[in-house]
């Protein structure tokens, strides 16, 4: 059986066909000589030219067709699979639903994402990816049968083969639609399930439209995170995006979600981006609902009416959208503007010429919790100038040396709001030598908050109110609270009826705490500030929404710090690194990436360091979760803020690769 010239005896594996196949080869042979040996051998008519071959032992793709079996190093007894490199994968999307996408199991996952937005028509695929779905720990193992019927309850599963299947003269555009001999499934293009262009030819794409929740069940059943440590657990899932799918062992029909994975969106804009915004939005709404984001009941208030503003508009739109896309091209230039939404990462600001003298801000208290209590504090008068506030005991003196100035430059600013309790403050976390001072500032009125808040969240990243989106985000600030106010005319409140369904619009946490009629009520309440919105415009005022948010855009993963006893939290952001306490949240300190030099990972003991400008570099050891992942998501952010406005859909996706995986 064996002779002497035979070097190698591949014993294959033909996925498709269950067969086992053996061949007599040489190690000289090349890869492509393998495979063409083998698709004589099997002599069956069948397109092979997706096929390719992987190496199972060793977890790789044989895809240089040059190389010789001895050049890979393959042996005799290697098992090798001829499969197809093509396989179906459930995606699961931002709105939840899922569906079947045949994916390029042999490309990189930053590639895979990347044809898969194509598919779907949304820009910036670099801000998205692939997790894998988080297991509930409480929920007893299930077989697999039995986990995939939960799922089917919720989803609704739309197959179709995309054009990112579709090589060139495979099957054109206009092809009719027919259907997949193996599994019935469609094979229709992509564009008429998806629209070129949804908007302008009023073609309402599924991916476009917001479906409402049509059970309270579903939010009863989904995961939800408890805590600080189940978020950071989600994290692990994210998949590296410098290798292939099959090498990180996702299987053919595998659930995977896909989400938007940095919390930074590019040039939003619902002229192009009807379903990014779209599914942004729901990704957003799931968020929110199923408290993986935390935020106030007048938020949560102001969420839910939104969200019923936009399944009204949604439902209307569907029902005579043949009707009425010219309405909505010209909603959709209302909003852009009206609204100017400049999101963070968007549009760069410049600081404006023609401003002499850069504004300040006067008259304010301030005080310093003593012991964390917010009784026993000291009050000061201050005043805002660059990106300072200095402090004077008095207003009198505020012409001499000030008793204390704080440069708010990588400072954390949240706020703790109550607008029916007219309370309007501002907690800082100043960075110090040995961690971070904490300060709170005291607004009287909503309009001075604004002003402050829109200071303060400018001078953390090193800028003044002399820049221009200052003004802008001061109007962002005062729509946020506004669209929270409570001061119903009862002439305009809609009468309670029941297909409001407030068990699909807020928490389960807000169910437990109130009746169902009195969450409907004061939806209802709040629907009156938002009313007049056209559905564009609510989906993105709610995605603003969400990114006013405290813990918006932060990743957090399990982390030892070097020094620290206990398990502690790396939060990650578009633009700082923030140790936290595992059990509250709270920043012990921050650093920022501008003031970065560089960082490594030693993958051996999974420690990664961070270099600084001007002080002592950070280093952390990746509990639990892959040094990979972390790096990712380090680097993510550095290619991302690369981006210019005037830059065209081209990536450099080499780029991303360097900066992700260590190579500079
Ligand atoms: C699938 O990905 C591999 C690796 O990037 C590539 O060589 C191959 O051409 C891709 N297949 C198709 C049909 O695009
Ligand atoms: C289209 O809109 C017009 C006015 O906006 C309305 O009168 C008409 O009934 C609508 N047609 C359909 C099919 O909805
Ligand atoms: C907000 O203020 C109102 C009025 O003072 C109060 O009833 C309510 O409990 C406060 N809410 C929170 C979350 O503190
Ligand atoms: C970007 O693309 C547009 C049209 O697609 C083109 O007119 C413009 O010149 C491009 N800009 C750059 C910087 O390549």
């Amino acid at each position: 059986y064996l002779s002497d010239t035979v070097k190698a005896m591949e014993c294959m594996h033909v996925t498709d066909l269950h067969r086992d196949v053996s061949l007599r080869v040489t190690g000289e042979i090349h890869i492509g000589g393998v495979m063409l040996k083998l698709v004589e051998k099997l002599d069956v008519k069948k397109d092979w030219s997706d096929h390719a071959l992987w190496w199972e032992k060793k977890k790789t793709w044989l895809l240089k067709t040059h190389w010789t079996l001895d050049k890979y190093g393959i042996q005799a007894d290697a098992r090798l699979l001829f499969t197809p490199q093509h396989k179906l994968l459930r995606l699961q999307l931002p709105n939840m639903k899922h569906m079947k996408v045949k994916v390029n199991f042999s490309d990189r996952v930053f590639k895979a994402v990347s044809d898969i937005c194509k598919t779907f028509n949304i820009r910036h695929p670099e801000e998205l990816s692939l997790l894998r779905k988080p297991r509930d720990p409480k929920k007893k193992k299930k077989k697999l049968e039995e986990v995939e019927e939960d799922d089917l309850e919720l989803e609704d599963i739309h197959v179709f083969l995309g054009s990112i299947y579709s090589s060139p003269g495979l099957y054109s555009k206009t092809m009719t639609p027919t259907y997949d001999s193996r599994d019935g499934s469609p094979l229709s293009p992509t564009s008429a399930w998806f629209g070129d262009s949804p908007l302008s030819e009023g073609n309402p794409s599924i991916l476009a439209v917001s479906q409402p929740i049509s059970s309270p069940d579903i939010l009863v059943k989904l995961y939800k995170p408890q805590s600080l440590l189940d978020k950071a657990k989600i994290n692990q899932g994210w998949l590296d995006s410098s290798r292939s799918l099959m090498e990180q062992d996702v299987k053919e029909n595998e659930v995977l979600l896909l989400r938007f994975k940095y919390h930074s969106f590019f040039d939003l804009n619902p002229k192009y981006d009807a379903i990014r915004v779209n599914q942004l939005y729901e990704q957003a709404k799931w968020a929110i609902l199923l408290e993986e984001i935390e935020c106030t009941e007048e938020e949560m208030m102001m969420f839910a009416a939104l969200q019923y503003h936009i399944n009204k508009l949604s439902i209307m739109s569907s029902d005579n959208h043949m009707n009425n896309s010219e309405k909505e091209v010209d909603e959709v230039d209302a909003a852009l503007s009206d609204l100017e939404i400049t999101l963070e990462g968007g549009k760069t600001s410049n600081t404006l010429g023609d401003i002499t003298s850069i504004p300040e801000l006067h008259d304010l208290s301030l005080f310093r919790p003593k012991k964390l209590t917010l009784k026993g504090y000291k009050q000061y008068w201050c005043t805002f100038k660059d990106i300072t506030i200095s402090c004077y005991k008095s207003k009198e003196e505020a012409h001499g040396t000030p008793a204390n100035q704080m440069n708010l430059r990588g400072c954390e600013v949240t706020p703790d709001v109550n607008i029916s309790g007219q309370k309007f403050n501002i907690k800082l976390l100043i960075p110090v030598a040995d961690g971070m001072n904490e300060i709170w500032l005291r607004c009287d009125t909503e309009k001075q908050y604004a002003h402050w808040m829109a200071a303060c969240r400018l001078a953390s990243k090193g800028k003044t109110m002399a820049d221009s989106s200052y003004n802008l985000e001061v109007q962002n600030i005062l729509s946020f609270l506004k669209m929270q106010h409570m001061n119903p005319d009862p002439q305009f409140i809609e009468p309670i009826t029941t297909d409001i369904n407030p068990e699909c619009l807020v928490s389960p946490r807000y169910l437990k705490k109130y009746k169902n009629k009195q969450i409907s009520a004061r939806i209802l309440e709040a629907h009156q500030n938002v009313a007049q919105m056209s559905l564009i415009e609510a989906k993105m005022r709610f995605i603003q929404a969400w990114q006013s948010l405290p813990e918006f855009g932060v990743t957090h993963f399990l982390a030892k710090f070097q020094g620290g006893k206990r398990e502690e939290l790396i939060g990650i952001t578009y633009n700082r690194l923030i140790r936290m306490d595992a059990s509250t949240g709270d920043a012990i300190k921050t650093w920022r990436f501008s003031n970065m030099k560089q960082w490594n990972v030693n993958w051996e003991i999974k420690m990664v360091t961070v270099e600084f400008a001007d002080e002592p570099s950070l280093s952390f050891i990746c509990a639990e979760v892959d040094c990979k992942v972390v790096h990712e998501f380090i680097g993510g952010y550095i290619f991302l803020s690369t981006r210019a406005k005037d830059q065209n859909e081209s990536l450099d996706e080499e780029m991303f690769y360097k900066l992700t995986s260590g190579w500079v």
